[in-house]
């Protein structure tokens, strides 16, 4: 009986070696741990043995059972493993933690001015807000106070959707939405917000004139704002961004929705004053239209014109960005060419 389990165990290993799949495994654990099985059979052959011969072929037995127990779990674990493996070999798995070669990008110049811009404004309690590129004739004309067949809407041609909704000229178009969210500010607490924004217009392309570019507007309302805060707020901006004294003169400049209305320009840093493409041979830009905002603004956008006064802010980003940069042409904004996007880091 002891010759005939070594005999067994041996049968069983080479059996086991051959084994390639979970079925196969199956059947072999079934000849010999299953009911007919040759393990069983031996445990059973045990019957007629003496009691002194059962204790030492008995546990001989049981210790190959559980031998043979053993070696099929762990044969099945490995072939688990290998179906594992292939599966992932055959599902193209990436390893996404190999280092990539790839190379990474830069921000937008004018990204980095326009985060530069609201983290100024930040620090002195100003609000950012997101308004809508695509806009309603209203929000974008009537309610700043540029009627239909008003003329000043002829130097904001843009472009038309069919549903009669445009692509937004200034973002300004954004005033009258703002106002009516926030309401009338309470008493000591003036509503400030900035709100930067891509804008359209239907324009020929030239060095300092694109078809798409970005404005930052910012907007204050309370109970005893005026032109001084304007100025103020004016004066912190440019000299953050420039990080010197910039050289700015103040004209009288109309836009219906602000009463008076300026034109902050400022020395072109390009030509030193000159004169060149991007200046038009002034010497100057007109970099920051601003002024009081129209007691009509104010009214239709819920606010009392008779309480409270607000200032408000055009900032032409995108020549703000060509100024701080000194780069020439404005179509190199919208171009794509990465050679040049890429120089800019903060
Ligand atoms: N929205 C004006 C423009 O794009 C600029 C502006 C804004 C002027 C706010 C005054 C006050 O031309």
């Amino acid at each position: 009986m002891l010759e005939n389990l070594d005999k067994i165990k041996q049968q069983f290993h080479d059996e086991l070696n051959a084994v390639e799949s979970k079925g196969e495994l199956e059947k072999i654990r079934v000849s010999f741990l299953g009911k007919k099985g040759l393990v069983t059979q031996e445990l059973k052959n045990l019957r007629d043995l003496t009691p002194e011969e059962k204790k030492t072929a008995g546990m001989k037995v049981n210790s190959l059972k559980q031998e043979i127990e053993k070696a099929i779990v762990e044969h099945q674990k490995i072939l688990e493993e290998r179906e594992y493996l292939e599966e992932i070999k055959s599902a193209k798995v990436y390893d996404f933690t190999i280092p990539s070669s790839r190379e990474v990008g830069t921000l937008h110049p004018i990204t980095i001015i326009q985060k530069q811009i609201e983290d100024i404004f930040k620090t002195m309690g100003f609000i950012i807000e997101d308004g809508l590129e695509i806009q309603t004739e209203y929000n974008n004309f009537e309610a700043v106070n540029i009627p239909k067949n008003h003329p000043a809407r002829d130097m904001q041609d843009t472009y038309y959707l069919e549903n009669g909704q445009l692509l937004k000229t200034h973002t300004s178009a954004a005033q009258n939405t703002i106002m009516r969210k926030y309401g009338e500010p309470k008493k000591g607490e003036p509503l400030k917000v900035l709100f930067p924004g891509r804008c359209f217009r239907n324009e020929n392309l030239d060095a300092s004139h694109e078809n798409t570019f970005f404005q930052l507007e910012g907007m204050m309302i309370g109970d005893d704002i005026s032109i001084s805060n304007l100025i103020y707020f004016m004066k912190v901006l440019l000299s953050e961004v420039f990080e010197r004294d910039v050289k700015v003169r103040l004209r009288p400049g109309f836009f219906p929705f602000v009463e008076p209305g300026f034109e902050l320009d400022i020395n072109c840093a390009i030509c030193g004053g000159d004169g060149c493409a991007t200046c038009k041979q002034t010497g100057w830009l007109e970099l920051l239209p601003c002024g009081m905002i129209h007691p009509n603004v104010l009214s239709m956008g819920g606010i009392d014109p008779d309480k409270y006064t607000g200032f408000a802010f055009g900032l032409g980003l995108t020549r703000l960005v060509m100024m701080k940069y000194n780069i020439k042409d404005i179509r190199m904004f919208n171009s794509g060419n990465l050679k040049q996007l890429r120089q800019f880091t903060r």
